[in-house]
């Protein structure tokens, strides 16, 4: 399936979660079996050749996809969670959006130091989300070897943010 069969299935709803955001839903990307399979596929050949020791996945959309990687590799996944949600002792960063502010966290310990991880979400937009997270994960001691995305909003500038940062990345549907 061709990378224009992938965007195909992707859907944009206007003014969600607030008004003037074009919101790009994968949901429907998701629901769609051999679209899902090939998207999960091109992850998976991007990550492959990377000796990765973990894959670490971002709320919500990214333990989706960061989940089908971590198991077609063989590897671990470990969530990185909106605030509150996990249950264990955290460390966390605070974040801009596209859209307002956050909270990231994740169980202290549970990316060891000195892991090589794929740090995996749905969509870069601005990068703050992403970049939070791999700030949260360097100060974890970790190598973030890339980003990975599925889709990247290229006007918002986020990848570019995070190669400033250093942070390698790569997105499928641009
Ligand atoms: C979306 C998307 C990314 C983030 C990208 O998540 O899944 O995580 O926004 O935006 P950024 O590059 O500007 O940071 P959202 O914040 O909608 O949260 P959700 O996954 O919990 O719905
Ligand atoms: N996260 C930030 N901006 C977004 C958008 N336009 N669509 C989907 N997720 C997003």
């Amino acid at each position: 399936m061709s990378i224009d069969s992938l965007t195909a299935l992707i859907r944009t709803i206007p003014d969600f979660p607030k008004p003037g955001i074009m919101f790009r839903d994968v949901t429907t990307l998701l629901a769609d079996g051999p679209g899902f399979a090939e998207l999960v596929d091109r992850l998976v050949n991007v990550a492959r050749p990377l000796d990765v020791d973990l894959i670490v996945g971002i709320e919500a959309r990214g333990f989706i996809l960061g989940a089908a990687l971590a198991h077609a590799l063989g590897k671990g996944f470990v969530p990185v969670r909106k605030k509150g949600k996990l249950p264990g002792k955290v460390v966390g960063i605070d974040y801009v959006l596209e859209y307002g502010t956050d909270r990231l966290e994740l169980h202290e310990g549970q990316v060891p130091q000195g892991a090589r991880v794929i740090l995996v979400d749905d969509l870069i937009a601005t990068g703050g989300t992403a970049l939070a997270a791999a700030q949260l994960l360097r100060e974890q001691g970790a190598s973030v070897l890339m980003a990975l995305f599925a889709v990247d909003l290229p006007d918002l500038g986020g990848k570019t943010a995070l190669e400033a940062d250093g942070v390698a990345s790569q997105a499928l549907i641009v």
